[in-house]
């Protein structure tokens, strides 16, 4: 019988989703069912795995996403806790395939775990930066409260705004983040227009902020796209500090920031 648990390297990689949804508990951004994620894991499978046989009926899309054609995820489950993920990611999430027309995804492993309520965002995100040709694996969405709290404040809902206030917290947060973050006005969560509203934004950023929500990163490593949000929350967390010292924090200056640029090749 054919198993993906024999397959070290898939393993490996699933272990190292785990290990962010763990990071994702232990920061406190993960309440419930908060956040989800999805990673491309299909250079990972054998030809036999990628065939591994559905096991429920095949499920349409909603929208169609060619540039997947074929491809397997592992994705977390819809109403499940990123703590849970983190200790049992196959008993929370599941692999699935999707089909040759882009129309519908199967589950092939390893239990029926129903994908998160944000699949049609997470695979059309994918799907526009394949075919944009950008390498993407990961699409990371979870509720960190201080980035949160600041898209409750109207000014910080301009993506120069909020990028320019975290990017002048520390030097680190302009080199983790060099293309800013977006910002998509509050959408109802699960939805396309959420999806496509999002898509907007990633042609410019990495990172995007959904408005009383939560934050979205793309990229190709699960482990980097943590990095982001860890560096954009302590940045936040920084600039409310100082507010809570009763001051207005002074930044790094723009001259400052620009020679980041130059220093380490931005
Ligand atoms: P799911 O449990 O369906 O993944 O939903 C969690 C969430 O954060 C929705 O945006
Ligand atoms: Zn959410």
């Amino acid at each position: 019988m054919v198993t993906i648990r024999n397959n070290d390297r898939l393993m490996a990689e699933i272990e190292r989703i785990a290990e962010v949804a763990g990071y994702l508990w232990t920061k406190g951004w993960a309440e419930r069912n908060g956040g989800n994620i999805s990673v491309n894991l299909t250079a990972f499978l054998t030809e036999e795995e990628k065939a591994l046989p559905a096991l429920l009926p095949a499920i349409p899309l909603r929208e169609p996403v060619s540039a997947l054609s074929g491809h397997i995820f592992y994705v977390t489950g819809t109403g499940k806790r990123m703590r849970y993920v983190a200790k049992e990611p196959l008993s929370n999430g599941s692999l699935i395939r999707i089909s040759p027309d882009g129309k519908a995804y199967e589950i092939i492993a390893e239990r029926p775990i129903q994908p998160t309520s944000e699949l049609p965002s997470h695979l059309l995100m994918h799907d526009f930066l394949r075919a944009k040709g950008r390498d993407n694996r990961v699409v990371l969405h979870t509720h960190p409260t201080d980035l949160i709290g600041m898209t409750h404040c109207e000014p910080f809902l301009d993506s120069e705004k909020i990028t320019r206030t975290l990017w002048s917290m520390i030097p680190e947060c302009r080199i983790i983040v060099p293309k800013g973050m977006g910002i998509v006005p509050y959408e109802i969560p699960g939805t396309l227009a959420l999806a496509h509203a999002t898509i907007r934004q990633l042609e410019r950023h990495d990172v995007v902020f959904w408005e009383k929500h939560g934050i979205l990163a793309v990229g190709e490593d699960i482990i980097e796209c943590f990095d982001a949000i860890d560096t954009l929350s302590k940045s936040a967390q920084i600039y409310l500090y100082a507010r809570m010292a009763g001051y207005e924090p002074e930044g790094m200056t723009d001259r400052q920031l620009d020679d980041l640029v130059p220093a380490f090749g931005l």
